[in-house]
């Protein structure tokens, strides 16, 4: 699938309305959600682009049947973290990006992408931080036997999943759950968060100068 061209913003947005991407690696759930969310008002932003970084990501699909530009950024094409970060930022510059988001972007960020974005970078993590941070966060939650389990939607810093707390949801975890039944009402949560962590973020900071 080629990509389409990424819209004007004089055609796609008024200037005042912050101006959203989102970065993802997987099925791109928390990316559709969000975007329903800004195109029903709330928040009110316009996603713009979608970044992902391996091709068979789940996201395309669904950023080609709802109109979103996108945009392949292949980590294995790029000789270093610093590297991938760099065209990260010249993605999000060209497309005059005020807060980018990283909806299950599956790569550790640098403090390249951190600085050029400060205050101006959300992640969504499937644990209440700061308990289960990094990768297989509810496989963690499961392993540790908590009866609480939940997901995190915070700014980030240089210390993976360790920034201010935006958002978060609890959700509690039943005798009966896999990783799949659990990670599932994760997600549902999520999806209810994370337009509302992109709203405060956004009315902390207001449109990049
Ligand atoms: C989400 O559950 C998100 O919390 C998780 O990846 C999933 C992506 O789902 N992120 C992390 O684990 C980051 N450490 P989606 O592609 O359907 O939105």
């Amino acid at each position: 699938m080629r990509p389409p061209p990424i819209k004007g913003d004089q055609q796609t947005s008024q200037r005042d309305c912050p101006r959203l991407a989102v970065m993802a690696s997987g099925s791109g759930s928390n990316f559709e959600a969000l975007l329903q969310a800004c195109r029903s008002g709330d928040p009110q932003a316009d996603l713009v682009l979608l970044v992902v970084n391996n091709p068979d990501c789940g996201a395309i699909a669904r950023a080609e049947r709802l109109g979103v530009p996108w945009r392949l950024v292949d980590h294995r094409h790029h000789a270093s973290r610093e590297a991938l970060d760099l065209r990260l930022i010249e993605l999000f510059r060209e497309a005059r990006i005020d807060l980018v988001v990283m909806a299950g972007w599956m790569r550790i960020v640098t403090p390249v992408l951190i600085q050029a974005f400060p205050q101006r970078l959300v992640n969504i993590h499937p644990s209440l931080l700061p308990s289960f941070r990094g990768r297989d966060g509810v496989a963690q939650a499961l392993n540790a036997g908590v009866t609480l389990a939940g997901c995190t939607a915070h700014l980030v810093c240089e210390e993976v999943d360790a920034g201010p707390v935006l958002v978060q949801a609890a959700v509690p975890v039943l005798a009966s759950d896999t990783i799949a039944s659990l990670s599932r009402r994760i997600q549902r949560q999520e999806h209810r968060i994370l337009p509302l962590a992109v709203a405060l973020a956004l009315a902390r900071v207001g449109p990049q100068g």
